[in-house]
């Protein structure tokens, strides 16, 4: 009788341990970016808006912003969260034959083409590897790529760095207040 109980028990020791096994998943491989490094994600079109139509008249560009559901969740105030990504098209503005700027009835600039997208990412670790140290934007990297998507600009990833850099207060988004005070909650 005393061994068919030990039995039973470890034949439940058995099927627990199984079952544990079972329900942790393996610690999901989260990859680690560099500058240069992070693609543009595919689907980032049907991610939120952050900001639309950003009228750069200096450098004759509107610009599209989007960023990533999980950014999309962070309250004003805080920082954006690992496994934010944000992505801008930069599109030129279309010009009159002598140069000038043409703007629409909304007084805003005409879209011409998508010149670049510019993709901006965040992840734990990140931002370990840059140097020099002192451009370190948190954990922050920087990849821009021409209008397909895919061939490398040949911007160098430093200047992103620099300018971005002084943002600390606003976990280096430039238009941080702009995107959470117009942002439909
Ligand atoms: C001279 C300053 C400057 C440089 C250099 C620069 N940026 Fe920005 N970036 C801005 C400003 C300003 C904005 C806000 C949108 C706007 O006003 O055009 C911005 C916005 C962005 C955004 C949208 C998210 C956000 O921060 O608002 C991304 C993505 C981005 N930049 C990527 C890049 C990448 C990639 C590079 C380098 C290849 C780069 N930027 C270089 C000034 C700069």
């Amino acid at each position: 009788m005393k061994h068919v109980t030990w039995g039973a028990v470890a034949a439940m020791v058995l099927a627990m341990v199984f079952v544990g096994c079972a329900q942790v998943p393996p610690s999901p491989q989260v990859q680690k970016y560099s500058d240069s490094e992070l693609p543009v994600p595919a689907d980032y079109k049907s991610w939120p808006k952050f900001l639309s139509d950003v009228q750069r008249a200096d450098v004759k560009q509107v610009r599209e912003i989007y960023i990533n559901p999980t950014g999309h969740s962070t309250k004003m105030g805080d920082e954006f969260p690992n496994g934010t990504i944000s992505v801008m098209e930069i599109y030129k503005v279309r010009e009159a034959a002598d140069g000038t700027p043409l703007k629409g009835a909304d007084g805003k600039f005409v879209k011409g083409e998508l010149s670049k997208i510019g993709v901006m990412g965040k992840g734990a670790g990140w931002g370990e590897s840059v140097t020099p140290p002192e451009l370190r934007n948190g954990d922050w990297v920087y990849s821009m790529y021409m209008a397909d998507a895919t061939t490398k600009a040949p911007d160098n990833t430093a200047t992103c760095r620099a300018c971005h850099l002084p943002l600390t207060d606003k976990d280096y988004i430039f238009r941080y207040d702009e995107y959470f005070q117009k942002r439909v909650k």
